[in-house]
């Protein structure tokens, strides 16, 4: 059957692991009708090739659209924000420098208690999703509120405007004030299952539940049972919650749970919450027990540095070269709001700069590379969610989710400007990561859809 497509030609720049960059001056991307990557070329002769690309695709030209890159621009695959706070997307900057039992406390709880309004949460939310999406970031792991009814709101709302999400009911029946926790553990679990069926109903390409346990200290141990209970019963259900996170935090942890001896991977674990499908997010502070433990599980790791150096207690620089040492899955987070920006770029940035810390304590672990850090923030991102299969590069039959950025003119921003004569692509590329912002990203896609910018 005849079907609708688009083709782009241009500068093409994605990672096919998390050493290599691929940078392809002239490629070809041709995305079907469901926004599939049909082909991915790298031609001699473009308008030969683009004539036998609609043959073989079965591309009718009067229908297919063809989008030339123009001079400076590339296209990027999307961002993964491995992990994401929606109900914190008002309250970004504030109480910096906070222990992060006490930021809670002050900032969050109250902030996140607002949820409870469906029209605030509308307004809120849409706004975020605007915000992230406007940004680069085609998928985003959202830790919702406790409410169940904002909480679909925002699965709706990704899918309204297009953009790729796990989207979980926080929970949390402990250790939170009386107008800002779930009213038992049976209505926790009650709600959640209401989110799930409720996500569930939606756009399943686009949209999935998440199981989100805020963190031990917020559960009781019959409510990280029931969710433990739950995952079980459905296997393909991705699990978040924060894990060794800070100082303050893991001696709370250890009080509640002395069973554990101090050592999350054990709690969560025998909880049935740690899996291939678990996004942990933090892992600051790491035991050798635990690396070997979360390895073995296969659990991802969601590195949020803007939010380690600023929120919860210290600087806290994240093994990050050790994950990657033994094979872990590792994505960016931006941890927004614990993090103060909603940037990827930020993040990715803030990935280098606590890796070089890292370095300076310890010199084995080398700070992270640019193609290392844009690798977390696309496919190393894509695998922690599950979503390897789908995104984070541009294989074919995985979908398009696209940034077409520029960096010429008025395109340029703020960013370095650009020697035209002289700058690789690799150099421009490194520019744009560095100095580069959403003004520089004219062109969102996800699914091949256009979720930013002009056609
Ligand atoms: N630990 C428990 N809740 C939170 C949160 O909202 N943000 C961060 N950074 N850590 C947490
Ligand atoms: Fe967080």
């Amino acid at each position: 059957m005849a079907q609708t497509g688009t083709i782009f030609f241009g500068p093409v720049i994605h990672s096919l692991s998390a050493s290599e960059l691929e940078i392809v001056p002239f490629a070809l991307v041709a995305v079907d009708a469901e926004g599939k990557i049909a082909a991915f070329l790298d031609p001699t002769n473009f308008t030969q090739q683009v004539q036998e690309t609609l043959e073989e695709l079965n591309f009718p030209p009067e229908t297919t659209t063809i989008h030339r890159l123009s001079p400076g621009q590339f296209l990027l695959p999307g961002f993964v924000d491995t992990h994401n706070h929606a109900p914190q997307w008002a309250q970004r900057g504030l109480g910096q420098g906070m222990h992060i039992l006490d930021w809670l406390d002050a900032i969050t709880f109250p902030n996140e208690a607002r949820f409870g309004d469906a029209d605030y949460a509308r307004r809120v939310y849409a706004s975020c999703v605007d915000g992230f999406l406007r940004q680069g970031v085609t998928a985003a792991a959202y830790y919702g509120s406790v409410h169940g009814e904002a909480t679909k709101i925002l699965a709706e709302l990704c899918v309204e405007k297009g953009q790729r999400a796990l989207v979980g009911k926080c929970n949390m029946t402990r250790n939170a004030p009386d107008y800002y926790r779930d009213a038992s553990v049976d209505e926790s679990l009650r709600v959640t299952e209401e989110c799930i069926s409720h996500i569930r109903s939606l756009d399943q390409d686009l949209v999935r539940p998440v199981l989100t346990p805020r963190f031990a200290i917020s559960c009781d141990a019959d409510l990280l049972r029931g969710l433990g209970d739950i995952a079980h019963k459905n296997p393909d259900l991705a699990i978040q919650t924060h894990f060794n996170e800070a100082e303050q935090e893991m001696a709370a942890t250890r009080a509640l749970f002395p069973q554990f001896g101090g050592s999350e991977a054990d709690l969560y674990a025998a909880y049935g919450l740690l899996g291939p499908r678990s996004i942990l997010a933090h892992c600051c502070h790491m035991s050798e027990h635990e690396l070997e433990r979360v390895a073995a599980l296969q659990c991802g790791v969601a590195h949020c540095p803007t939010s380690n150096m600023t929120v919860g207690g210290g600087f806290m620089a994240a093994p990050v070269r050790e994950f990657l040492r033994r094979g872990m899955k590792v994505g960016l987070g931006t941890d927004s709001g614990g993090g103060f920006s909603s940037s990827m770029l930020d993040a990715m940035r803030h990935a280098m700069i606590a890796s070089h810390a890292r370095e300076a304590a310890a010199p084995a672990d080398k700070g992270l590379a640019i193609e290392e850090v844009f690798y977390l923030a696309t496919l190393g991102g894509a695998r922690v969610c599950g979503l390897e299969d789908k995104v984070g590069n541009f294989v074919v039959g995985k979908e398009f989710d696209a940034l077409v950025v520029g960096t010429r003119g008025r395109e340029q921003g703020i960013m370095t400007m650009v020697e035209e004569e002289e700058d690789s692509l690799r150099t421009v590329f490194d520019k744009f990561v560095m100095t580069g912002d959403d003004r520089n990203i004219l062109r969102v896609y996800v699914q091949g859809r256009l979720v930013k910018g002009e056609a």
